[in-house]
């Protein structure tokens, strides 16, 4: 889909979409259509009984005066409760509304508070185009037959804005981020046969192209390294495992100290040896949503040219049961040189981690790091699906991401920790075990993670409930969310560049 951005006024054909303040007196656009219509679009408003009011969406064919297909109109809440989202919201349903309607092109327009309100035409243009860029995501590779009516027919989305050339500009950015959240969700959506470590590595290459400098580590480095604790978790795959390490250089200062992430990439989680239920086990395809979403930053980042140095390591790994696997009560040590008694073979994911964040602070000496990481159903029980689990020991970077987050729309909710979690890892026979009892379980693997940063300024998002949707909402179409991408990269547009 190709977005580009207008000046404001009616378009000749295709299909308008224009987003509306409840409670508001109707802004010229639309009351140059009802003028047109003789009134006949105002009355079919009344009739659908359209106000306005946040979710509202109503569209009308054909309307009389017009050479329109369709208006869809979007309600955006109350003028005084507006905010960049909402023109984002604007976007997205529009494109909901559109993408397979037969409609090729489509003209987007969102009404803005007129007393300003913080308001800021560019922004909101900005997020206009986002929304409909990223709820206009398919994958449809695999498919070889498709209904017609299936079929996204949108290609083009303008965004119509007082002030086209800012937006254009302000765009380049944004678009950025919306291609590395693709990129996130086509990591994801990939089947595991197709995308086991050695491939997502080989599609992460790609990212040299951008000027990202990417390394591959393969088991026998990984050996010497140490790194039994990733490497166990790969012990029952065919696949080799990988661990993954992507770097973009775009401080002024050349060697300035980098900011870090990193991704949990199990391409596929049987559980290993503690074997998972056969019933819903598909979706473990998504376990390596952690290490998507650090790539998609990191194409994001580099493709906006950001003026940061960043760091990106993925544990890349398969979790499989066979005769090579490990077993519940093998002792292994890490990088860090802690061992680990392994009680669960289906606790992977802290395992992963561990050797990965230990191996990040020790080469590169971040400022922070932050991981991503599918990592306990449990979040799913404490926040649902909407919100992921933030757990830090950190303040400062704590509530940097929260404010991120919510200005993203990825929202994330601090967990606590603390030395009476920590004891719960606590293992008669190793430094610790990696499982904790029956509560609270995404806090003692949060704290299992903390044993591995050293000290440094660390958090941890347990994104398991929000890397996957079953239903489509805002931005984002039923599937993989790329959650995470957009966020991480609003946390170092906003405090880390230079
Ligand atoms: N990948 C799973 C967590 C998960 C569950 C992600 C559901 C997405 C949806 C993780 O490796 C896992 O299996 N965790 C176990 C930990 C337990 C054995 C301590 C879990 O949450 O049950
Ligand atoms: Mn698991
Ligand atoms: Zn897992």
């Amino acid at each position: 889909m190709q977005i580009n951005f207008v000046k404001a006024e009616i378009p000749a054909d295709g299909a308008l979409v224009v987003g509306v303040f409840e409670g508001e007196d109707s802004f010229d656009l639309l009351h140059e259509i009802h003028r047109r219509s003789k009134g006949a679009t105002e009355r079919a408003l009344k009739a659908a009984r359209f106000t306005g009011a946040k979710g509202q969406v109503v569209e009308l064919l054909a309307p009389a005066g017009v050479e329109l297909d369709r208006v869809v109109l979007v309600g955006m809440g109350k003028a005084g409760d507006y905010n960049a989202g909402v023109a984002e919201t604007v976007g997205a349903q529009g494109v909901a509304r559109l993408l397979t309607s037969g409609e090729k092109a489509a003209t987007v327009i969102a009404q803005l508070p007129r007393n300003a309100n913080g308001a800021d035409d560019v922004v909101a243009a900005a997020r206009a185009g986002m929304g409909a860029l990223l709820r206009g995501y398919r994958f449809d590779q695999y498919r070889t037959t498709q209904k017609k009516t299936d079929k996204a027919t949108l290609a083009k989305v303008s965004i119509a804005t007082a002030d086209a050339g800012e937006a254009k500009k302000a765009w380049r950015a944004a678009e950025a981020v919306a291609r590395g959240v693709y990129l996130a969700r086509d990591l994801v959506t990939e089947p595991p046969n197709i995308l086991y470590p050695e491939e997502f590595a080989k599609r992460a290459r790609k990212l040299e192209d951008q000027g990202i400098e990417v390394e591959v580590l393969g088991e026998g480095e990984m050996a010497k390294l140490g790194m039994n604790s990733i490497l166990g978790v790969g012990l029952g795959s065919e696949r080799e495992t990988q661990l993954l390490v992507m770097q973009w250089k775009g401080a002024r200062e050349r060697n300035a100290q980098p900011v870090a992430f990193v991704g949990k990439g199990v391409t596929f989680d049987t559980g290993g040896i503690s074997l998972k239920p056969g019933p819903g086990m598909e979706a473990m395809k998504y376990d390596m949503g952690g290490a998507a979403a650090v790539t998609g930053l990191m194409h994001a980042l580099a493709s906006r040219k950001a003026k940061v140095n960043a760091v990106g390591i993925c544990g890349l790994v398969e979790n499989m049961p066979s005769g090579a696997a490990q077993r519940p009560s093998d002792v292994v040590k890490s990088m860090s040189g802690q061992t680990i008694e392994i009680l669960n073979t289906d606790a992977e994911g802290r395992l992963v981690l561990a050797d990965a964040l230990w191996y990040c602070q020790d080469r590169f000496k971040p400022k922070f790091m932050v991981d991503l990481a599918t990592l306990t159903g449990a979040i799913r029980i404490s926040l649902g699906l909407e919100i992921a689990g933030l757990f830090a020991n950190n303040d400062e970077l704590a509530g940097r991401l929260i404010a991120a987050g919510r200005a993203e729309g990825e929202e994330l909710w601090r967990m606590p920790m603390g030395e009476r979690f920590d004891k719960l890892i606590e293992s008669p026979i190793a430094d610790m075990k990696n499982i904790g009892g029956q509560f609270g379980g995404s806090i003692t693997a949060a704290q299992f993670l903390q044993r591995f940063v050293n000290k440094l300024p660390w958090a941890h998002l347990d994104i398991a409930g929000t890397a996957w949707t079953d239903e489509a909402k805002g931005s984002t179409p039923k599937g993989a969310t790329g959650f995470g991408v957009r966020l991480l990269n609003r946390l170092v547009a906003e405090n880390y560049e230079s």
